[in-house]
């Protein structure tokens, strides 16, 4: 994937991160970065992705909310991880098998929260480097979600945490906030 890299987002200091690694799918990856636009929420593309920019499916799905999006993208994991240890972001990765449910997670400004690639999530670095693995709760005997949907669950459940959505502050998020330090 080749793209114009915006490190600043529009909206201010980015709430929260997601990351994709390695997407293979590019209308899922559109619809990902179309939402986290929308959420205010930056985006860290771990390459290789199996598409360019350039790609239809991508365009369609992405639309406008492409140019509004913070992307980052970076060459490789590894590139990322020094990326990110340099930054101090905790890494909350999403899998089918990650031992904590999403809603048990205490999640913090800042988190990155990653999603795997849809035909065969992460590598066992990816996962050996998390600081937290967690699953939606789904019914027993059902593989996984689609990507994009995790994406928003987990993303939804940690804005809710840390009172990240967009708009005014109300006056539990302040108390929340107070708490936190
Ligand atoms: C289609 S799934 C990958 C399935 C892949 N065949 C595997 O076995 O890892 C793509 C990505 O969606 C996310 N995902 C899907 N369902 C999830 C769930 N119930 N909990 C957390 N993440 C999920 C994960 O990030 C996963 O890597």
């Amino acid at each position: 994937m080749t793209a114009t890299d915006q490190t600043a987002s529009p909206t201010g200091r980015a709430p929260l991160r997601l990351a994709l690694y390695q997407p293979d799918i590019p209308q899922n990856t559109g619809t990902m970065i179309r939402m986290a636009a929308c959420l205010g929420v930056a985006v860290d593309i771990v390459e290789p992705a199996a598409f360019d920019v350039s790609d239809r499916h991508f365009r369609r799905s992405g639309m406008d909310y492409l140019e509004r999006a913070a992307v980052i993208r970076h060459a490789s994991f590894a590139a990322f991880e020094r990326w990110r240890r340099e930054a101090g972001h905790r890494l909350i990765l999403a899998e089918t098998d990650g031992p904590t449910r999403h809603l048990d997670l205490a999640f913090a400004p800042g988190d990155i929260v990653m999603l795997g690639r849809e035909s065969a999530g992460v590598a066992p670095e990816v996962y050996a480097a998390a600081d937290a693995v967690v699953h939606v709760p789904m019914l027993a005997g059902l593989r996984s979600l689609n990507v994009a949907i995790a994406g928003a669950l987990v993303l939804g459940e940690a804005l809710r945490q840390i009172g990240g959505f967009p708009g005014p502050l109300r006056a539990d998020d302040h108390e929340r906030q107070d708490q936190s330090g």
